[in-house]
C-alpha cells in the first residue's frame, strides 16, 4: 500500500474502486458523487429503482449501478462478483444502506420487519464485507466503513431495531480491527452528522412516526446538514489519511490530522465509553 493509499497493482489515474450501498439517494448517493468527483470507480448498490438508475447517470462513466438487497446472501454474492468483472476488485467498501422504519415500542413492531431492519444495517455490513474482504486480504489492502448513527450507543426510545443495527456495526468494526490486525485492511464506523435525507424527511413528516418522535418534526431545517462532509471524509479516508485511526468511529467533521495523534488513547476510552457527540 503506497502513503496514498492506492492499492496494489492499481494506477493512480484509475483511482480506486469503490462499493457503496445506499447509493441511490440521502447520504450514500452523496457520498458516490464525491468518489466519483475525486476520480475513483464507484459500485453503487440498492434495491432494484429508476432512482439507483438515475443516480448513475447523473454520476457519469465512473458509476456504475448494481442492484442488490444487502440482507440477501446470495445478492450480495451476484452483485459483487459484477462490480468485480465490470470495475475489479472492490479497495474501498461503503456501507451506507440503512432503513428507519420501525418507529415505536418494540412490543407494538412487526417481529419480521424488526428484524429486516437489524439485518439491513447489520447483516448487509456482514454480507457486504464477507465478499469484498478475500480479495483486499489477497491484494494486501483495502478499507471498509460502515455508517453509523446516534442510536447505536444511547437509550433514546422508539427505534429498537435503527438502535440494535447500529450497535452491532460498532461492534462488528471493533471485532474486525481486531481481526485484521497485522493486514492492510482498515475498518471504520463513520457518522455522517444530521443530514436532511428521505430518511430524515420521513421522520420528520410522517405522522405516526411523528407521534413516537417528535422532535423531528420540531427541528428546523437549518438544523440538517449536508452529505457533503460524509463525502468529504470519504474521500479522504480513501487516500489513507485516517489509517492510523482503524477501529474508531469518526465523525464527517472530525479533524483527521488532531485524532491520529490520539489514535491509542482514543481506542482505550472507545472501548469504556463510545466517543460520539
Ligand atoms: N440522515 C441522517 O441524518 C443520518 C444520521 C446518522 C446516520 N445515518 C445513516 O446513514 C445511512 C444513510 O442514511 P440516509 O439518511 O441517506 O437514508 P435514505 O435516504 O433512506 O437512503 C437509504 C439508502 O439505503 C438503501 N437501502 C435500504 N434498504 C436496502 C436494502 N435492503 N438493500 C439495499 N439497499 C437498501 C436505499 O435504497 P432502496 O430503498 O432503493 O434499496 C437508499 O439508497 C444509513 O445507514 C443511516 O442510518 C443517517
Amino acid at each position: 500500500m503506497s502513503a496514498y493509499g492506492l492499492v496494489m497493482g492499481e494506477q493512480p489515474s484509475g483511482g480506486q474502486v469503490a462499493l457503496v450501498s445506499g447509493a441511490s439517494r440521502g447520504i450514500g448517493l452523496g457520498i458516490a458523487r464525491a468518489l466519483t468527483r475525486a476520480g475513483h470507480r464507484v459500485a453503487l448498490v440498492a434495491r432494484p429503482s429508476e432512482a439507483l438508475q438515475r443516480a448513475a447517470t447523473e454520476l457519469g462513466e465512473r458509476a456504475l449501478a448494481v442492484s442488490a438487497d444487502v440482507a440477501d446472501p446470495a445478492q450480495v454474492t451476484k452483485a459483487v462478483a459484477e462490480v468485480e468483472a465490470a470495475l475489479g476488485p472492490v479497495a474501498m467498501l461503503v456501507h451506507s444502506a440503512g432503513s428507519a422504519d420501525v418507529v415505536g415500542p418494540l412490543w407494538e413492531a412487526d417481529p419480521d420487519a424488526w428484524w429486516n431492519e437489524v439485518a439491513v444495517h447489520l447483516r448487509g455490513a456482514m454480507l457486504l464485507t464477507h465478499a469484498c474482504l478475500p480479495s483486499m486480504l489477497a491484494r494486501r489492502g483495502g478499507r471498509l466503513v460502515l455508517l453509523y448513527g446516534n442510536l447505536g450507543d444511547r437509550d433514546q426510545p422508539w427505534c429498537s431495531a435503527y438502535a440494535a443495527g447500529k450497535a452491532g456495526l460498532l461492534r462488528l468494526a471493533g471485532q474486525l480491527h481486531a481481526e485484521l490486525d497485522g493486514t492492510d485492511v482498515r475498518v471504520f464506523t463513520l457518522h455522517p452528522g444530521l443530514v436532511w435525507t428521505p430518511m430524515t424527511a420521513a421522520l420528520a413528516r410522517d405522522s405516526e412516526k411523528r407521534r413516537w418522535l417528535p422532535n423531528f418534526g420540531q427541528r428546523p431545517r437549518e438544523d440538517y446538514g449536508t452529505t457533503e462532509p460524509a463525502g468529504e471524509m470519504i474521500v479522504r479516508i480513501a487516500s489513507g489519511e485516517a489509517d492510523p485511526l482503524s477501529g474508531l468511529l469518526l465523525g464527517a467533521w472530525d479533524d483527521l490530522s488532531e485524532l491520529r495523534g490520539q489514535a491509542d488513547q482514543l481506542r482505550a476510552e472507545q472501548r469504556r465509553t463510545l466517543r460520539v457527540m
